[in-house]
């Protein structure tokens, strides 16, 4: 099977350095053309820098099709114009990858609130500008796929977390197939895959079997003495949106209530 994105355009954001330029990169080599986001800031999120320029002259020196785009992730009138910047150039856009990301990593009691909300605001309402995982649920019946990409890789954001052993082994080029399939054409949906090393793996939000309680033993005392069953880990439940947790919360009572 060979995959290609032939007439595809793809933003990725945060493509000027580690994971996200190697995603930007294969993408191009297979047919991709590709908005290159970075705002070129340091490991902290702090600076600018033509790192995003500098992936787009790698693409263009290999043959590839790519523009660069200096925006923040946190700032939603930069990321409108962003895909309105590729719509003029392309005509539209079929893939984004929420890649951008920044480190400011302190123990919780040495953590500041400002580097709290700056990580937030890069990575949740960063991704949120773009996407939320709840566009999978919407989008399903126009083809709008959402999948989620865990990686670990050897990149500035993890030289002083890796062990320098094992750093070579995590090449931030090993998550690109996990994350290339994720966005092609043939994708799933509403998937979490794990990628590293050439190791890969599904991750799920799952749930245990409900246990449902009559209303006079819904006290804490009896949550207490049920908590066995309930932090239980066999037959787990993997529901796809809210309503599906809902349905199975009511399913587990129906059981009680009719003695089944
Ligand atoms: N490396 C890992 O093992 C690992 C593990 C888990 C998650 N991640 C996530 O993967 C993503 C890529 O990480 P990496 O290891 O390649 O790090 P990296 O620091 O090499 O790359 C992150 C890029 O995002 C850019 N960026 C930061 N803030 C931005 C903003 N506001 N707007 C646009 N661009 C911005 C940076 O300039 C940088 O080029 C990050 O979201 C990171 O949190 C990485």
């Amino acid at each position: 099977m060979s995959i290609s994105f032939e007439g595809r355009v793809a933003i990725v954001t945060g493509a000027g350095n580690g994971i996200g330029r190697a995603y930007a990169i294969e993408l191009a080599r297979r047919g991709a053309k590709v908005v290159v986001n970075d705002l070129g800031g340091t490991r902290g999120g702090t600076g600018h820098s033509d790192a995003a320029l500098e992936v787009v002259e790698e693409i263009e020196a290999a043959g590839g099709e790519a523009i660069s785009n200096g925006a923040s992730v946190t700032e939603f009138d930069q990321m409108q114009a962003m895909v309105a910047q590729a719509k003029d150039k392309w005509g539209g856009v079929h893939i984004l990858i929420n890649n951008a990301g920044v480190l400011r990593d302190k123990s919780f009691a040495k953590m500041e609130m400002a580097d709290f909300d700056f990580v937030l605001k890069v990575h949740l309402q960063g991704s949120a500008y773009a996407t939320t995982k709840t566009l999978a649920l919407e989008g399903a019946k126009y083809n709008v796929k959402v999948n989620t990409i865990v990686p670990v890789a050897a990149t500035r954001m993890t030289e002083d977390i890796l062990p320098e052993q094992v750093f070579e082994t995590f090449a931030p080029e090993n998550v690109v197939p996990a994350a290339l399939y994720l966005v092609s054409e043939e994708a799933p949906t509403n998937a979490m895959v794990g990628a590293g090393a050439g190791g890969f793996h599904s991750a799920w939000v799952g749930m245990n079997e409900p246990l449902w309680l009559p209303e006079d033993e819904r006290t804490v005392e009896d949550f207490a003495k049920h908590w066995d069953r309930i932090s239980a880990r066999e037959s787990l439940l993997f529901p796809q949106s809210g309503a599906e947790q809902s349905a199975l919360i009511l399913k587990a009572a129906q059981q009680v209530k009719g003695g089944t």
